[in-house]
């Protein structure tokens, strides 16, 4: 008998700190908390499996990647079809309405999915692809573009480029309209739609039909300034979302340096060691003043660096952070007026909340037309998070605006 209590003890506090380990405290301004808690308890307890394959000498992150990776299945009464196929050496999967008539043409987007340009596929990604295309009448071209740390920048960017110049210059042949084309990408994907914007507005794409949408999904946008009060404020154990300021910057540094993201700690980048004076002073330090944000959304802000300017770190990393392939926020001012029309949408539990404000004043100031939809009370990713009734709402505010603007 006095084992069995003893049993019952042990058992009872490894419940507790099992719980006590999944729990995320939810602020009150939560959209949705229960569904909140409940989808940060399933991620919280895939990233303590992932810790566990660590401990027991697998490499956690490459295991998850590969489950993450498993074809999904589809539903044969689906009203969406697929059909996997290269693009200039690009892989990519092209959907569209089962059934689009012979000699209908429709508008298209690209799409870059999301995941730290680390994680993420066409198959990841599956399930979101099909819900956009049932409920907008198109074609979705979501491209697998090379992940890091294996293929660092300009690898993922330019694959992406190269996929859709490859759609744009052969649309007829996929039954789309070539002046209907745009892209879009959540986070990272945000990150790429926008990067991939900009580089067509370049000198060698002259002859390509010109983009006519972005739509940036809560998107990673600047690696200049970690210490924005979005930053600031979600860093940590206690984010309520599944995307930390911590985690952030060491995706970011993968996707800069591949294998040598060691070679920087991203601690430094969040404690603002590589704002020297010369960054500070830069036009780009204008691009990420607080000052464009609304003034409640500005609280837990700290001044720029805190610590004394680590040159070295500093000349490191700017040849790679300032590149606007890379931080796409950066960009001079002709290639933020020749973005196409844009969709922004920022959720205000997410690190890059701020990336997405400063973007959209960016953009209008060059007189692009923004429609930014700002999610408060929801965190990072949440669109494909289908228990939550915001993901079902943002997918058809999407899909209202590309019905008039695409
Ligand atoms: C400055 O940054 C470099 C590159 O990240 C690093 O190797 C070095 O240790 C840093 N120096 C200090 C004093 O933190």
């Amino acid at each position: 008998m006095g084992k069995l209590k003893t049993l019952g003890v042990i058992l009872s506090v490894a419940l507790a700190v099992l719980a006590y380990c999944l729990y995320t405290p939810m602020p009150p301004e939560a959209e949705e908390p229960f569904q909140q808690m409940k989808f940060l308890a399933k991620f919280k307890s895939i990233m303590g499996f992932v810790s566990l394959l660590d401990m027991v000498g697998l490499d956690g992150m490459d295991t998850f990647r590969k489950l993450r990776s498993t074809k999904p299945v589809v539903d044969p009464s689906d009203t969406v079809t697929s059909v996997d196929e290269t693009f200039d050496g690009v892989d990519v999967r092209v959907y569209r309405p089962k059934d689009q008539g012979k000699d209908e043409i429709l508008p298209a987007l690209v799409f870059f999915h999301g995941g730290g340009w680390v994680f993420g596929s066409r198959d990841s990604h599956d399930p979101l692809m099909r819900r956009f295309v049932r409920k907008k009448r198109m074609v979705v071209v979501s491209v697998e573009y090379r992940l890091a740390p294996e293929f660092r920048f300009p690898v993922p960017a330019e694959d992406c480029i190269t996929a859709t110049r490859y759609f744009l210059r052969h649309s007829k042949k996929y039954q789309v309209d070539p002046k209907r084309i745009g892209v879009m990408g959540d986070s990272a994907g945000g990150n790429l739609a926008a990067a991939v914007s900009q580089a067509l507005t370049g000198p060698d794409f002259t002859d390509l039909p010109k983009l006519k949408v972005q739509v940036l999904i809560y998107p990673a946008l600047q690696a200049f300034q970690f210490r924005s009060p979005a930053y600031v404020k979600y860093a940590g154990s206690s984010v309520p979302g599944l995307l930390n300021a911590e985690r952030m910057s060491e995706f970011w540094l993968r996707y800069a340096y591949g294998h040598d993201y060691l070679k920087v700690n991203h601690l430094d980048l969040l404690a603002g060691k590589h704002l020297t004076e010369e960054w500070l002073n830069s036009k780009e330090a204008s691009y990420v003043d607080v000052k464009h944000l609304p003034q409640k959304l500005r609280e837990g802000y700290a001044t720029s660096a805190n610590s004394v300017p680590n040159v070295t770190l500093s000349t490191f990393v700017k040849p790679v952070f300032l590149n606007p392939l890379f931080s796409p926020l950066l960009a001079d001012d002709e290639k933020i007026r020749g973005s196409p029309s844009t969709y922004m949408l920022t959720a205000e539990f997410d690190p890059l909340r701020d990336d997405g404000f400063y973007m959209t004043k960016r953009l209008r100031e060059m007189n692009v037309a923004v429609e930014h939809r700002h999610f408060t009370g929801m965190d990072h990713g949440y669109l494909s998070v289908f228990s939550y009734q915001n993901s079902v709402k943002a997918v058809t505010e999407i899909c209202n605006y590309l019905d008039k603007s695409l």
